[in-house]
């Protein structure tokens, strides 16, 4: 018999948020991918009702895809089946469920930085104590996307208090405010290999465009809305610049150094911002980047040479599963290809730097 993969997701209404929305997309694709690898496939949409996953139990799959972004539309939540799954001893893909946790929590994640000593801006919890002579970007603590992200994110410290009650008004929830870095943009990718952890090529959003009358960020509509002005004016490159090579080893050295702090496994993302000296800022860490095919995280996938299967493979064997030895019945193609792909991915190491 094939093996069993439950493609597990937080979405219960499709037509909901974009970012939402988005998430549904992934589980199309990768339910296809794991299809042609061979693995039998369901679904599961969660809600705040954890039981029809402890019901699994009795039955359990012989892995998990771990989509959860977000319960009931709660980003910081989206550790809570992971803790389960680990009490039930069901593999599952992607970080272990403290690792969620922590990276989902903005603060926990710049509390542990700071402690380890890693580049993290700083930041306020409350108005009073925002120096009027910065510039400040009010963020959540523990929403991603880039949600409450908008032209009148970054004020100075004089209008911090103000930010912070309409995001509260506006969206519930924790919301603090961060030093605003001016500067450069990098995400940088980070796969499990048979070796280690290795870095994917890095991408950097090319703000060269941005409107000029407000500071450059990916906000929302950067993420969401097509055709937005800055939907248009931010897209990622990978060539790096002239005179980039000693930034870029930083900016790897850090991200590695992230992997190991918050225990991450399979895939993750870390996002910095280098400021006008050249100094890099961590902003966050994703322990669940988007895994769809559009997204940045397959994007730079494939500028390595990884097809979206080969990604996938390894995102598996870092769960401990092994894909099937052979494919399902009807599904002959898969294998072939995979494994020439694979041997050519390979290859061009000399683009994903290992970690050390
Ligand atoms: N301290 C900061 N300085 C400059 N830009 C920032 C800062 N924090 C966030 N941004 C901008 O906002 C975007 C989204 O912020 P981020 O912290 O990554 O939250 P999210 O989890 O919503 O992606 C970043 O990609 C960046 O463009
Ligand atoms: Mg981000």
């Amino acid at each position: 018999m094939p093996p069993r993969a439950l493609l597990l997701h937080g979405v219960r209404d499709p037509a909901g948020r974009p970012d939402e929305a988005d998430t549904l997309v992934q589980v199309e694709e990768l339910d296809r991918t794991l299809r042609e690898m061979g693995f039998r496939t369901a679904t599961l949409a969660l809600d705040l009702d954890l039981r029809p996953l402890a019901a699994l139990a009795a039955d359990p799959p012989d892995l998990v895809f771990y989509l959860v972004e977000a319960l009931d539309g709660r980003a910081g939540l989206q550790h809570l089946p992971a803790a389960l799954l680990e009490v039930l001893g069901v593999p599952f893909t992607g970080a272990p469920a403290a690792a969620l946790q922590l990276t989902t929590d903005k603060l926990a994640t710049k509390r542990l930085l700071r402690r380890a000593g890693l580049p993290t801006p700083d930041w306020v919890e409350r108005a009073e104590d925002a120096d009027p002579d910065r510039l400040w970007i009010v963020k959540a603590v523990d929403e991603d996307a880039s949600l409450g992200l908008d032209a009148g994110a970054v004020v100075p410290g004089n209008r911090v208090a103000e930010r912070l009650a309409l995001c509260r008004r506006r969206f519930g929830g924790r919301w603090f405010a961060e030093a605003f870095v001016e500067g450069r943009e990098f995400n940088l990718p980070l796969l499990e290999g048979p070796d280690g952890v290795e870095l994917l090529p890095i991408g950097e959003i090319d703000f060269s465009d941005y409107p000029k009358d407000r500071p450059a960020i990916v906000d929302y509509d950067a993420k969401w809305a097509p055709g937005s002005p800055t939907w248009e004016t931010t897209p990622r490159i990978f060539q790096p610049r002239r005179g980039d090579a000693r930034l870029r080893a930083e900016l790897g050295a850090l991200a590695f150094e992230c992997w190991r702090l918050f225990g991450l496994r399979g895939y993750a993302r870390v996002d910095f911002r280098v400021d006008g000296q050249g100094r890099p800022w961590i902003l966050e860490v994703n322990a669940n980047p988007c895994l769809s095919a559009d997204a940045g995280y397959m994007a730079a996938a494939a500028e390595a040479g990884l097809e979206p299967e080969e990604v996938v493979r390894r995102i598996l064997s870092a769960a401990g599963v092994a894909p099937p030895r052979r494919p399902a019945r009807g599904r002959g193609r898969a294998r072939g290809p995979a494994r020439g792909r694979a041997a050519r991915a390979r290859a061009p190491r000399r683009t994903s730097s290992r970690s050390p």
